[in-house]
């Protein structure tokens, strides 16, 4: 018998079951490219743009997409030596055509402009590119994505199923996505460490005794040091981490998730169970026993894209944090949910409130000139109960500027470095609510979150 089946041949069937596409869905799909790749052609004739190819790339084109997802990635690769706004001309010139006829058209900038249509049902994304010869001689970002369909498609033959359980196995662990919300692992990423590893469960074997610094590099073609947790070589392009994404945490959870699931491979692993809104009273049972201090800022959520608004978030958690912290608040944790129309940025406490004493601790009483400043500064002064010598140094007690944390944070959130459409709706309005009144915030999926919180 094989030595690499400890992961029963039935639980991955029962998986499969569940996530690998029908006939019908992989003939749908592939009628639906073949559409696409034809209105793209006509598209380019009608505008006389003779000299493009077009190219289908993404887990669409490989076999490796998970069966109710439905986004196809079309590439219209220009000849190397258009210049770039003739490629932004031309390129986005031919993708509006084809939207005529989608359902809906969305105009995209990340690096590189793109159009994200609805065509019959499909997620499409109409991405211009350039025809560069290598990977690593790339003009725009986007670029490299043919060279990782073809590196992927040749390779990837026989293993479509590994992919595919690793791919449902890191979203029941919530580490699948490379969006900056998730920080997690890339489709792409995931198809390299099969093709490294060579299976599921080598892969899942391998990673539960991973430690930061972790380095794959498939071609052993880099020369560079990285220091990201991981680091995988793009074998079409010797400088570039695929896993540059990913973040410690996700790292970290993704290995507590493969040992987790070696000590019991179950099927909760790929579809864990979603926990349910948390009701009012259980959420009052919880702050009695916790006896900690629950803030939450909720403000109206910026309408901008994912990509813009979750580090905009993260950014707010931490200049939170570092506001209480600096004003002697003890945090325990923050998060961050945001939804339609509100986002809470979520902070508990180990007290939300401190007492009116602040000591002030001064020069030792030796270094003269300092620690005569000081005492003027504060002996007799209003606002001060009183002074003494510590270990050398004068100490003085004053009145504390802020005894809440709630106080603190409506009278300095706006002095905090935030993001620019953060800082916008925050300056439009926010509010600070705390502990038991936090149960006016009825958002069932807030209140999913709320229940992982406590
Ligand atoms: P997708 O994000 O659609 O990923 O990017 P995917 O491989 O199709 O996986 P799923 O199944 O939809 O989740 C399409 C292609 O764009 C390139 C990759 O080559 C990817 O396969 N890409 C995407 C990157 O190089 N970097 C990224 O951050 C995202
Ligand atoms: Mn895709």
């Amino acid at each position: 018998m094989d030595t690499d089946t400890s992961i029963s041949e039935d639980l991955k069937l029962a998986v499969l079951e569940k996530i690998k596409p029908t006939e019908a869905e992989r003939k749908e799909l592939m009628a639906v490219q073949d559409e696409l790749a034809a209105e793209v052609k006509a598209a380019a004739e009608k505008l006389c743009v003779p000299d493009i190819f077009v190219k289908m790339v993404g887990s669409a084109a490989r076999g490796t997409w998970l069966s109710g997802t439905h986004d196809i990635d079309v590439f219209i690769s220009f000849p190397e030596e258009t210049s770039r706004k003739d490629l932004e001309i031309r390129g986005m010139g031919i993708a509006r055509e084809v939207a005529k006829h989608a359902e809906y058209a969305e105009d995209r900038h990340a690096e590189h402009p793109y159009l994200n249509i609805v065509y019959k049902g499909f997620d499409v994304d109409l991405v211009p590119c350039f025809r560069v010869c290598s990977a690593c001689q790339l003009k725009s970002a986007v670029d490299r994505t043919p060279f990782h369909n073809e590196f992927i498609k040749s390779r990837i033959k026989g293993r479509e199923d590994d992919v595919l359980l690793m791919k449902q196995f890191m979203r029941g662990g919530r580490v699948y996505g490379s969006e900056l919300k998730t920080q997690g692992f890339s489709g792409y990423l995931t198809e390299l460490l099969i093709i490294y590893y060579g299976s599921f469960e080598k892969t899942v074997k391998a990673a539960s005794s991973w430690k930061p610094g972790k380095k794959i590099d498939i071609m052993q073609h880099s020369e560079l040091e990285h220091s990201e947790p991981l680091v995988m070589v793009d074998p079409t392009d010797p400088k570039r981490n695929v896993a540059a994404a990913l973040s410690l945490d996700k790292f970290c959870m993704f290995i507590d998730h493969c040992r987790e699931f070696l000590k019991s491979p179950e099927i909760k692993f790929f579809f864990p169970e979603s926990p349910l809104p948390i009701e009012d009273k259980e959420f009052l049972e919880k702050l009695e026993s916790r006896k900690t201090s629950q803030l939450a800022i909720v403000f109206e959520t910026p309408d901008v894209v994912d990509d813009v608004l979750y580090p905009q978030l993260y950014k707010m958690e931490q200049a939170a944090s570092s506001l209480l912290s600096e004003y002697d608040f003890s945090v325990i944790k923050t998060g961050v949910w945001s939804g339609k129309p509100q986002t809470v940025v979520m902070l508990e406490l180990i007290s939300g409130t401190l007492p009116n004493v602040k000591k002030r601790t001064g020069p030792p009483v030796w270094v003269r000139e300092h620690a005569e400043k000081f005492k003027d500064k504060y002996e007799g002064a209003e606002n001060v109960f009183g002074g003494y010598i510590e270990n050398g140094k004068y100490v003085y007690e004053v009145h504390r500027k802020y005894t809440t944390a709630k106080g603190l944070l409506e009278e300095q959130l706006l002095n905090c470095s935030l993001g620019k459409q953060v800082y916008q709706s925050v300056n439009k309005g926010f509010e600070v609510i705390e502990n038991a009144e936090i149960c006016r915030l009825k958002d069932q999926d807030f209140r999913v979150f709320l229940r992982k919180w406590v």
